[in-house]
């Protein structure tokens, strides 16, 4: 059983190393990978709670993955945190949401430095309140240095508004000589992007069972290979990252090609190994 001690206690189990080095061994780790934090008003209410205990109570479900995200050495994690459709929330459940982010930001500052964790944000932070748009920008210099995982938190965020923004980019440009419209291309476009640093997302996870983007990274996840699970927020822990990893190596990604096309370059697993991964999995999730 994997320990968990607590936000300053954590020990990683020897089952735990087992299983990502499993995972890695077993094919392709994504590179990226983009999550809906979805469910936590929901938990909540199944407990009869106010929703505010299940976005507290998704805060541990975020530094258990973010923990795992970097031992695994994932290269991006970009999670959902509040869309630009949030802002029609009641008022006391968006200030909760703020005092919160300003919370887990101090409390989980010094496990990001300790493991190289570097902080960004995507979305119109603008329009958050002040206090918290310089916690942000604390946080984000102190972590700018390191080399781990990036943790984008998705803040007033909404696909359809970065890509308004790009347009805006592309058109001043446009205006002002520097390009003609004939130069405007598929990288003109993701560089004009938030996410111009990163690459696409290789997997996106849903949690709570919805199937839908909700305006999230629309133009990134063209190609993303999609896990759903009905599992909610604040449940979610590392074994459920651990399946949708497994699940995503499992998959074909075609881009457009035909298998017969892809079988020259495919890793060769052997259904030996996959089964062996597949019983650590659930020993660890039991
Ligand atoms: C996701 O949980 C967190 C945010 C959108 C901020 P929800 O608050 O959407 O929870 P449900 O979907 O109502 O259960
Ligand atoms: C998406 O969840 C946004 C975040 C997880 C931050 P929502 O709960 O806002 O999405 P809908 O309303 O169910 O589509
Ligand atoms: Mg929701």
């Amino acid at each position: 059983m994997r320990k968990f001690l607590g936000p300053d206690k954590y020990q990683q189990t020897e089952d735990d190393k087992r299983v990502q080095h499993e995972l890695r061994a077993l094919g392709k780790l994504p590179r990226h990978i983009a999550v809906i934090m979805d469910g936590n008003g929901r938990w909540a209410e199944e407990r009869g709670l106010p929703r505010a205990a299940g976005h507290q109570a998704g805060i541990a479900s975020l530094r258990d993955v973010t923990r795992s995200s970097r031992e695994l050495g994932i290269g991006y994690l970009t999670v959902y945190a509040f869309s630009t459709e949030n802002w029609k929330r009641p008022k006391r459940e968006v200030s909760m949401l703020f005092r919160l982010l300003v919370k887990m930001l101090r409390d989980e500052m010094q496990e990001m430095l300790e493991n190289g964790v570097r902080l960004k944000t995507i979305g119109q932070t603008s329009l958050l309140p002040k206090g918290v748009q310089e916690e942000l920008s604390d946080a984000i210099e102190r972590t700018s240095k390191n080399k781990g995982l990036t943790l984008t938190l998705a803040l007033s965020y909404s696909g359809r508004w970065d890509l308004i923004r790009a347009m805006q980019t592309i058109a001043l440009e446009v205006r002002s000589g520097k390009m003609s419209p004939e130069d405007i291309s598929e990288e003109v476009i993701r560089r004009s992007l938030t996410t111009a640093e990163m690459p696409d997302p290789d997997l996106l996870v849903r949690t709570s069972g919805e199937l839908r983007l909700s305006n999230f990274l629309l133009w990134e996840l063209a190609y993303s290979e999609i896990h759903v699970t009905k599992t909610l927020w604040p449940d979610f822990r590392r074994e459920h990252l651990y399946e949708a990893i497994r699940e995503y190596q499992t998959r074909e990604r075609r881009f457009g090609l035909t298998g017969a096309q892809l079988k020259k370059g495919e890793d060769v697993v052997s259904p030996e190994h996959q089964s062996y991964v597949d019983k650590l999995i659930s020993r660890i999730t039991r």
